[in-house]
């Protein structure tokens, strides 16, 4: 699969099958993070693989809890809701993690948790871009993942709706990182509907 059709064919995923995902294929989307781009090339990522049935239960319970409580972390990322029309389940109004069903979390075979590294020698009051930077590489790595999975027939989910302080001290990750998301990957159980996207000339200025 070429990078277009991999860019293309890719959807968020939120139902997947019980088939389990080698370990070779998980080598590779982690490989595939790894190349992402970054400030100066400094990798501020680290990525924790959760497969294990005791971990997983314990993270189920705690994003269970944000989803009842509403206890929303956004990372720095502001989130956009789903796109009219995409296949959401409204479980509470009130609160924004209601705006998606979490019940698809105990299905899911493989989690990988991002966490980013601020980098200590960037002074306060520089610019947002340059102290975000860390940010936008774990938001490199992450795309590159879900292309992976997708070139590797797998399906996967940017997922963001956790208490992070919380998911941080199950995995056992320094607190002073930053948990930008946490990426499920499985063999899809079916193909989701594309939520479309604006016509192109919305979204593009051309000068010159
Ligand atoms: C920063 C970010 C956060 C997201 N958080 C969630 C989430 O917490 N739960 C979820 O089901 N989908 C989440 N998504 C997936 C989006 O809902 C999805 O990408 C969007 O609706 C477009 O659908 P598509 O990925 O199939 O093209 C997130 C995506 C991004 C980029």
């Amino acid at each position: 699969m070429d990078v277009f059709e991999a860019i293309r064919s890719r959807r968020s995923h939120r139902s997947f099958s019980d088939k389990p995902v080698e370990t070779e294929k998980i080598d590779q989307i982690l490989e595939a993070a790894q190349w992402a781009p970054s400030p100066a090339n400094n990798q501020p990522w680290e990525f924790v693989v959760v497969t294990g049935d005791g971990i997983r239960v314990k993270l189920l319970s705690i994003l269970d809890r944000t989803r009842q409580t509403g206890s929303i972390e956004l990372h720095g990322f502001s989130y956009v809701r789903p796109a009219p029309g995409e296949l959401i389940e409204k479980t509470n109004t009130e609160s924004p993690a209601g705006h998606y069903s979490l019940s698809f979390l105990k299905n899911v075979p493989v989690m990988i948790a991002v966490a980013g590294e601020p980098d200590p020698s960037i002074r306060q009051g520089l610019i947002d871009r340059v102290k975000d930077g860390y940010k936008y590489a774990c938001a490199a790595s992450i795309q590159n993942m879900l292309l992976a999975a997708q070139a590797l027939g797998l399906g996967s989910l940017w997922f963001t709706f956790f208490d992070g302080e919380s998911v941080k001290d199950a995995l056992n990750i320094d607190p002073a990182k930053h948990l930008v998301a946490i990426i499920c990957v499985g063999y899809p159980a079916s193909t989701p509907p594309s939520p479309g996207r604006l016509p192109l000339q919305a979204k593009v200025r051309r000068i010159g």
